[in-house]
């Protein structure tokens, strides 16, 4: 098999996991509040690339990984991220009808019960998060700490308020990379570092370098993302194509245009594959992951 078809396997074969622990630890549909319920599972469950889980997995593949303890980090990191995506789409922040190829939350249901199924899915992936594992207690405290602060004011919701004050201003550079650095990155940045903690056997600085990595894959993200939301038409991204210029947002195609965005992505990745370099063999889907960041259709 060459390398693609390896990674196409993998991938598939991680998103696949990822699905049947996300369908383990979120409440039935019969339950009350049934419609509640409902529209958690309508966002969480069958769709979306699960990069954040996957890199997770492929974060844990360096060490001697608490399998348990990866699969709760895994689902937890993709409820903060769906719940991130709940609010993200909802009139008040970016207005949007669609996400992963369906009508957003709030369009299917309404506006209370997207505001209440983000705060359900935030909730349960900590629930999710401090499940029994084998981990020494402390080691699983840090990662619960490491999900919060990715998530709260420091992190994503951070990076969500500066997104918004920022709507039809300039931003320079250093800001720009800033607030992508918070809304998005932090959570990329989570993910790794949730991977890394699920093996006890990393030390601290197996720990920072795969934060270095991850920081930078995280920012390069990001400004893919600008691009495709550009580039890429509606059907292909799943979601509104030129949502960010109809919203008169700042982002890196605003700053620096489609070409030159694209290759400073490009370049962050190459620099965050460099980081691993000296992890060998068993960086091989942290390093395919990257990859895929910039190669990506949506
Ligand atoms: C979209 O994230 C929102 C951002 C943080 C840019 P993804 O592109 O990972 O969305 P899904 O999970 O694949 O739908
Ligand atoms: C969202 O950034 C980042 C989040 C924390 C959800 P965007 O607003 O660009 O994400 P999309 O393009 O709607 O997925
Ligand atoms: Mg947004
Ligand atoms: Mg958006
Ligand atoms: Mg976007």
């Amino acid at each position: 098999m060459n390398k693609a078809n390896n990674l196409q396997a993998w991938q598939l074969k991680a998103q696949a996991q990822t699905e049947l622990v996300l369908e383990r630890v979120m409440p039935s549909e019969n339950i009350v509040p049934h419609t509640l319920h409902q529209a958690m599972r309508y966002v969480t469950l069958g769709g979306g690339k699960r990069l954040r889980p996957l890199l997770v997995l492929a974060a844990s593949e360096l060490g001697d990984a608490d399998t348990e303890a990866v699969e709760q980090a895994m689902a937890a990191v993709e409820l903060i991220h769906v719940y991130s995506l709940v609010h993200d789409d909802m009139p008040a922040m970016d207005n949007d009808s669609l996400r992963r190829g369906k009508p957003t939350c709030h369009v299917q249901y309404d506006e209370a019960t997207a505001l209440l199924t983000g705060d359900a899915l935030q909730t349960l992936a900590f629930d999710v998060l401090s499940r029994p594992t084998s981990l020494p207690a402390a080691r699983q405290l840090k990662m619960t700490a490491l999900l919060a602060q990715a998530s709260g004011s420091l992190g994503m919701a951070g990076g969500q308020a500066i997104d918004l004050a920022n709507v039809g201003k300039p931003m320079n550079r250093h800001e720009l990379e800033h607030m992508h650095s918070l809304k998005t990155g932090a959570l990329i940045r989570a993910a790794v570092g949730l991977g890394a903690l699920a093996c006890p056997d990393l030390n601290d600085a197996d720990l920072q370098r795969l934060d270095q990595y991850a920081a930078k894959l995280g920012l390069a993200f990001q400004v893919i993302d600008d691009v495709l939301d550009c580039e890429a038409d509606t059907a292909t991204l799943g979601k509104t194509a030129g949502k960010d210029a109809d919203n008169d947002k700042p982002t890196y195609v605003k700053l620096m245009g489609l070409a030159k965005a694209r290759r400073y992505a490009e370049t962050l990745v190459a620099e965050a594959v460099d980081i691993i370099d000296a992890f060998g063999e068993k960086a091989e889907h942290l390093r395919m992951l990257a990859q895929f960041v910039v190669a990506r259709k949506n």
